[in-house]
């Protein structure tokens, strides 16, 4: 399977590019930046780490090099200032998102790739793709809420000092301020977290606060996200290349899951080769079900706004 990722000689895609190389699943991995030089940079850097990873080609290239990729990765996209909300970033990073999706259908795509994207913000991201490329709705997802969930079950596992893989809890929604906690569905290696010692109201409170504050949290630091977000793009990517059919909090066009249609944002999905196989409309909490819905609204309301 090959993976083109555009904005690969970023930080976002070369830790992306970087996590597929450890993962060994894909076969080919091309990196393409307006940086033509950081993305041969990125790819030779990797390349150097084959002959201990995995029997994998890693290029960097162009739009026409991708024409033949199974998924096209797009990371490319300004960062986020540390007080900036992700919808704030959306027309500096509208303008250069459709350049991208020009290019990609000027230089030519398989009928049944999938254009999987990272950029911010994600959602309203998403939804152009789907909008613009006229590939059926199934084939184009974003990462949504996949960071969010790994930044929750990683924080509730430190502070609760559990085994962070045992730790199961998602967020849906937007990613992005108005994501949702769904606690009704956490668990500890199966078990209900909310019944754990020290996980009540306020340690709750306090975690997801947390949690939705971790991008910026990290670009305060270091500038932007990349290992977390190299970890949960490998994700998406592998389900999709071994046709997994994992239930994931991707972004993709509602169909109608919880009363929402026709925006993009993290419902629970069964992702496989085709994409998205299923949107699952799974028992929440009422609040959880509210807090999807004003999501679902919020993006709408900055989708109008959209200067295209
Ligand atoms: C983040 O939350 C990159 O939006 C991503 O860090």
């Amino acid at each position: 399977m090959k993976v083109s990722i555009i904005g690969g000689g970023g930080r976002v895609g070369s830790c992306a590019a970087f996590a597929l190389q450890c993962g060994g699943i894909v076969s080919e991995i091309q990196l393409i930046d307006a940086n033509q030089a950081m993305a041969e940079g990125e790819a030779l850097d990797l390349l150097h780490g084959s002959a201990f990873t995995a029997d994998q080609r890693i290029t960097a290239g162009s739009y026409e090099q991708a024409s033949d990729s199974d998924i096209f990765l797009i990371t490319a996209g300004l960062r986020r200032k540390p007080d900036e909300s992700r919808l704030d970033l959306i027309n500096r990073n509208v303008a250069l998102f459709v350049q991208i999706l020009e290019s990609i259908q000027k230089a030519g795509m398989r009928q049944d790739a999938i254009v999987f994207v990272v950029s911010n913000p994600v959602d309203i991201l998403t939804h152009l793709a789907g909008e613009r490329l006229g590939l059926p709705w199934q084939q184009v997802i974003g990462l949504g809420t996949m960071l969010d969930s790994t930044r929750f079950s990683s924080l509730i596992a430190e502070a609760l000092d559990l085994a962070p893989t045992q730790v199961k809890a998602l967020t849906l929604g937007e990613h992005g301020d108005s994501m949702v906690p769904i606690w009704s569905a956490s668990s500890v290696n199966g078990l209900p977290l909310t019944e754990y010692p020290g996980c009540g109201p306020g340690f709750q409170g306090q975690i997801f606060t947390r949690t939705r504050g971790s991008g910026a949290e990290v670009i305060k630091r270091k500038g932007g996200a990349g290992w977390a977000v190299g970890i949960a793009i490998r994700d998406v990517i592998h389900a999709i290349a071994l046709d997994q059919r994992r239930l994931l909090p991707v972004s993709s066009r509602v169909q109608g899951t919880y009363q929402i249609r026709d925006i993009c944002l993290s419902v629970p999905t069964v992702v496989g080769r085709g994409g998205v196989h299923q949107q699952v409309e799974l028992k929440l909490w009422p609040k959880e079900q509210t807090g999807l819905q004003q999501s679902a609204r919020a993006l709408k309301e900055t989708m109008s706004k959209v200067q295209l």
